[in-house]
């Protein structure tokens, strides 16, 4: 069975060809094939999601499957149940795969294995967001026909963002270069600090949300605005043809003011748009549907 656990354990020639598959979804987007007619995917997102869990299942529904949801307040999640006998028993009442968001870092690693049916992980507490991660690519490879040698700016809270953690774990396979700004409580101690300089000379600059929920201390948001933010003055100052990138959802006026979202740089929206093609070949990738690789 192949799952999709972590974008870093991908070979870099299946992740070359899982943007390629999703290019070719995002092409065909009027006359997509009914690839997953007469599966049936569920989605268990146990943390908030508005984009990953709506465009997991408009993936899926375009693609012809039926969908089910399921949310942990609403499950026996409640009544103690565990993550391994909730997701044997969805795979026992039919399920083709599942799509599966927690707080546990380890939560899809762990759990694969356990399975025989793909499991394709929403999201893993502070480590793993491949899903985001093969968006966020997708993205850089429409916009700049490569990534090899691509510089990418990353400002915010990155000590607690799966999605900077995805992508520090996949740039030296791909030959990206990675650029952090961070307040120092939230730089992890093996990244080194750029300067603002630095990060402005970047091909694309993605701004993330401080994750208030999962800090342990109070923290004050309006003592770093002035040092942190991609304010729109700083973002007038990126190279021609640099873009902005947010996973989202987005602070507004915390780590990105309201006028760079809406500018021209944007491509925050777009992300949103292509993460539908990108998770379309997730569900080819793990279910074997494709052109062989
Ligand atoms: N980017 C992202 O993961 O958004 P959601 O939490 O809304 O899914």
């Amino acid at each position: 069975v192949r799952s999709f656990v972590a974008l870093a354990d991908i070979p870099v020639t299946h992740i070359l060809h899982l943007l390629e598959r999703a290019q070719f979804f995002f092409q065909h987007k009027d006359s997509l094939p009914p690839l997953l007619k007469n599966k049936n995917i569920a989605l268990l997102f146990f943390e908030p999601s508005t984009r990953t869990r709506v465009s997991f299942e408009m993936a899926a529904l375009k693609l012809g499957a039926s969908v089910i949801n399921l949310t942990s307040e609403h499950s026996s999640i409640v009544k103690q149940e565990s993550l391994s006998d909730t997701l044997k028993t969805i795979q026992a009442l039919g399920a083709d795969g599942i799509v599966l968001r927690h707080r546990d870092d380890h939560a899809c690693e762990l759990h694969a294995p356990i399975l025989s049916i793909p499991l394709m992980n929403g999201g893993s507490g502070k480590k793993e967001h491949p899903s985001q991660g093969l968006l966020d690519l997708l993205t850089l490879i429409q916009e700049f026909k490569k990534l090899e040698g691509l510089k990418i700016g990353i400002i915010g809270d990155i000590k607690h963002s799966r999605v900077a953690s995805t992508l520090i774990q996949v740039a030296p396979l791909l030959k990206l270069e990675l650029h952090f700004l961070a307040p120092s409580e939230l730089l992890p101690s093996e990244l080194k600090s750029s300067t603002w300089s630095e990060i402005l000379n970047c091909d694309a600059v993605m701004c993330l949300r401080y994750q208030i929920e999962r800090m342990e201390e109070i923290f004050d948001l309006k003592k770093i605005q002035a040092d942190y933010c991609l304010t729109l003055k700083r973002a007038q100052q990126m190279k021609p043809g640099a873009i902005v990138m947010h996973p989202a959802p987005i602070n507004h006026q915390v780590e990105i003011e309201t006028a760079v979202v809406e500018s021209s740089r944007s491509r925050i929206f777009k992300q949103m748009e292509l993460g539908v093609y990108a998770r379309m070949s997730i569900y080819e990738y793990v279910f074997n549907l494709g052109p062989k690789i």
